[in-house]
Order: C-alpha cells, then structure tokens, then sequence
C-alpha cells in the first residue's frame, strides 16, 4: 500500500468526570507521542450528544477537557488542540461512511449494545452510527496511528474495515485520480502498557467509568490529595498480601488493577512493582500509590482550575485549533467528493 504521511488522532468525549483511566489509558499516552509525531487532539462534542447532554453542562465539559489536554502536557501550539463540532468534514465524511459501514458491521459494536442496553429501541440514532462518526475522525485527517484504551480496540477495528471498503469501493477512482492504490491508511491503534484498561476502585471486574454513580469507583483528575487518600484507602482489595508474580496476580482483579495504575504512574513495568512491593500488606502498598498518585495528578488538577477560570482562553485555544484543523479536514473532502463523483468538488 501506498505510503501515508504519518499522523496520529485520538479524541476524549466531553461528558464529564475525566478520570484515572482517561489518564493512563489515553492522554498519557498523547503527551508522549508529541514528541515523535504530529499529533491532533480532538473534543469529540459531536459523540457526547448521542446520549443527552445539558447545553451548559457540556459547554463546560468542553473547556474542562481541552483544560485537562493543555495541563497534563498537551503543547496546543505545536500540534492541534479543538472541538469536532467546528470542524465540517467530521460529520461531512461521516455521512458517507454511513454509506460504506455495513448493518452487519454495527450490530456487532459492544459499546453500542452495552449503552443501550435493554431499551435498544429507545436508543438514538446517533449512538448506532457512533463508530462511523469515529472513522470519520480519524480518517477526515488520515491519521496513522491511533492511541486509545483497550475499550476502543472494536471501533478500531471497524475504522480499518471502513477504509479498506472505501480504497476498495473507489479503487479506480483512486488511481485514475493520482492517489495511489489507496486513499485512506489502515490506521494502527496504539494499545499498551500496564493501563490499558484501569478498573473501577470498588469492583475490579468493572471498568472505570465517567458515568458509574459512585464517586469512589474513579479517581477524578480534578480530586485533592485528602479524596484521592480516602478513595485508595476503600478501594477494593482481597484478603492476601501483595502477590509477587505476574502468575499470582491474574486471578486477583483487585490486586492487578492497582499494580498496573502504579506502574503506569511510575513509568515502570507490573514486573518492577511486583519487584518492589510483592508480598507486602495492602495497606502499605496503598499509602505508596497515593503518594505517587498525588504527586502526579495533584499539578495536573491545580491547573486545570487555573485554566478553567479562564474559559476565554480555552475558547480561544479550540478555536486556532479548529482552524488549523480545517485546512487538513477540507482538503480530505474535496479529495473525497471527487472519489465518489459530486459534482462541484473539484476546484
Ligand atoms: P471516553 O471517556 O470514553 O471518551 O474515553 C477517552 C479515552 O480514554 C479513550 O481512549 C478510552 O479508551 C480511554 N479510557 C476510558 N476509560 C478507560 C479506562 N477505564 N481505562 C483505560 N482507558 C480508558
Ligand atoms: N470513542 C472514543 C471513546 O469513547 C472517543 C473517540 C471519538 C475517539 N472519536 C475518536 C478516540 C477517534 C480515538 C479516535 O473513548
């Protein structure tokens, strides 16, 4: 396949609580492509409102996660900061991946059937074409690469489905035209690490979520040191010491999910905190991970406030970024509508 100019593009939905596992499982991970890659950054205001959102309630999530992105390391200046509703093509290029995406290929998504759940009826529009909107995302830009947490990993999938439809679908298109004998990349998502999936602190089977009712399940980035102290001291933990292998670990749900938030926290592997802390009490091994936890989160939510007071700012970030974000977009929809044939794409 033809080579692709390599681009990363990952997105955080703006419904509130970002949490430990946001943290670990994906704007970590951002902050650290930056320095390799051109990096967009997305608010993906547009999936937020497939479940029902409160105008200002989300209007204030969307400054709190761009206030997250830029505290946690986020450079807005060299790569691409903004808000997906200001930005066309996302729901242009959705359109017609609605057009490729098979019935089929939805109805096997598990994020769409575990949030409808048993109401499907009920259920928008708007959420079953959610993985189409999220291709179109990536695609809009034809990012690369693509870091996300492990619960993305299907939609990932689909996204490479679409693509391969598409480049397949227009293939003479695509080559009469001089693209190649592809438009769109196979983007590679970019899973890894000890968190891809940071569980919930009162149920380690469960994952950790913006939406579980209770507080004490996550660690919010915006929580002072007193909460997160009191969150890990009631986390969920079986009676035994700290396991000291790998093996040990994988029938102690409890146990791994805050192995792997220290390691993800300390930059080391489970192995080296097995290393350091296995066979210790729990109660020991908690007062160590709060410590390192305040002392990474605690900068983190002291600026986020900072940047929040000033939504004028924020406002002013995502609107550059939008900007800058169209040319790329732009460009891609006139490529496009020019693969499919309407009429008016080609100047
Ligand atoms: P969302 O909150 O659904 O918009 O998710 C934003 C990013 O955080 C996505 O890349 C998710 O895969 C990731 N993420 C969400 N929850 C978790 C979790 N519990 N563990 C690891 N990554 C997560
Ligand atoms: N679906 C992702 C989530 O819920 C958010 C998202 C939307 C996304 N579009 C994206 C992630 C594109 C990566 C790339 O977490």
């Amino acid at each position: 396949m033809a080579a692709f100019h390599q681009r990363v593009f990952s997105g955080v939905q703006p419904t509130g609580n970002l949490h430990l596992g946001n943290y670990l499982g994906a704007i970590k991970r951002f902050v650290e492509l930056q320095a390799q890659h051109e990096c967009v950054y997305c608010v993906v205001d547009l999936h937020a409102i497939t479940v029902w959102q409160e105008p200002e309630e989300l209007t204030r999530n969307i400054r709190e996660v761009t206030a997250a992105f830029i505290a946690c390391g986020i450079d807005p200046k060299k790569h691409i900061v903004f808000n997906q509703s200001q930005v066309s093509g996302h729901a242009e290029l959705a359109w017609v991946f609605n057009c490729i995406a098979r019935l089929g290929w939805l109805n096997r998504m598990t994020q769409f059937k575990e949030k409808a759940g048993k109401d499907r009826e009920n259920a928008s529009v708007g959420l079953y074409a959610y993985p189409s909107l999220m291709a179109a995302d990536i695609l809009v830009y034809r990012a690369t690469q693509v870091p996300v947490g492990e619960d993305q990993k299907q939609h990932l999938e689909l996204c490479r489905d679409i693509a391969q439809k598409f480049n397949n679908d227009y293939g003479k298109r695509i080559s009469d035209l001089g693209f190649g004998d592809a438009y769109f990349p196979l983007t590679e998502p970019l899973i890894s690490g000890p968190a891809t999936r940071v569980m919930s602190l009162r149920d380690g089977t469960k994952k950790m979520s913006k939406s579980e009712p209770s507080d004490n399940s996550r660690i919010n980035l915006t929580d002072d040191a007193d909460t997160i102290a009191q969150k890990f001291r009631k986390a969920k933990t079986d009676p035994l010491p700290l396991p000291s292998t790998i093996k040990e670990m994988e029938e102690r749900p409890e146990a791994d999910n805050l192995i792997g938030i220290y390691a993800a926290l300390a930059d080391k592997t489970a192995e080296d905190v097995l290393k350091e802390f296995g066979g210790a009490q729990f109660s020991k091994f908690k007062e160590a991970l709060t410590e390192l936890a305040v002392a990474k989160l605690g900068p983190i939510g002291a600026e986020m406030k900072r940047l929040t007071a000033d939504p004028a700012h924020i406002d002013a970030v995502l609107a550059d970024g939008s900007a800058r974000a169209r040319v790329i977009a732009n460009q891609t929809m006139k490529d496009v509508g020019k693969i499919v044939g309407f009429v008016g794409s080609s100047s």
